[in-house]
């Protein structure tokens, strides 16, 4: 099941559909410079997000779609953190918005240097009403984690595609580099996904 769209959630989908309306795919960080704002605001008050998409797994992190884009120019997903969970090192070759409704997350960046090798960058805490924008363009390896080990953890997150789908890169310690597509966690699975 795909969420129904509370009102909040509603004025954003539309809002950023008028923004990509306007604006070619390929000006990304007009897109992003203009959709923060939408993203904060979505965020700004923690009383919209239907519970049957704040659920978390014990095991792993889950992935929401709480909607897709008709011509998937984007995808919006609620990622629900169980304690302690996180992602691997991973990328998403598309736009991405981020913003904390619940909980807090902590994201560390990646580069890949001259020879190949991950280099660790930035890292981030982001807490409740906060947005974080990662563009391709600006290098977008990354690995988020929940900083709390004692509580769930939820973010929103928007894709500049149907993520589900796409098929993107996990890095693993060894140095080497892994296709996957992560599917959603509510919408039947038609091929095998792993997830991140
Ligand atoms: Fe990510």
């Amino acid at each position: 099941m795909i969420a129904p769209h509370p009102e909040r959630l509603g004025r954003f989908i539309n809002q950023l559909s008028a923004i990509l309306d306007q604006l070619p795919a390929d000006q990304q960080g007009e897109i992003l410079s203009r959709s923060a704002p939408l993203m904060a605001e979505l965020v700004r008050e923690d009383d919209w997000l239907d519970a049957t998409f704040a659920e978390p797994h014990p095991q792993h992190y889950q992935q929401y779609l709480l909607y897709l884009d008709p011509e998937a120019r984007f995808s919006v997903v609620s990622f629900v953190w169980g304690p302690g969970q996180e992602t691997p090192i991973h990328d998403h070759g598309v736009w991405g918005l981020i913003g904390i409704l619940r909980g807090a997350e902590q994201s560390r960046s990646f580069s890949v240097d001259n020879s190949g090798q991950l280099v660790a960058g930035d890292c981030v805490e982001l807490r409740p009403g906060e947005v974080e924008t990662l563009s391709p363009l600006d290098g977008d390896i990354h690995q988020v984690r929940n900083l709390f080990s004692d509580r769930v953890s939820v973010s929103i997150h928007v894709y500049g595609a149907d993520i589900g789908k796409t098929e993107r890169r996990v890095f693993l310690a060894d140095g080497s580099e892994k296709l996957f597509i992560s599917g959603y966690a509510n919408v039947p699975v038609t091929q095998p996904r792993s997830r991140h």
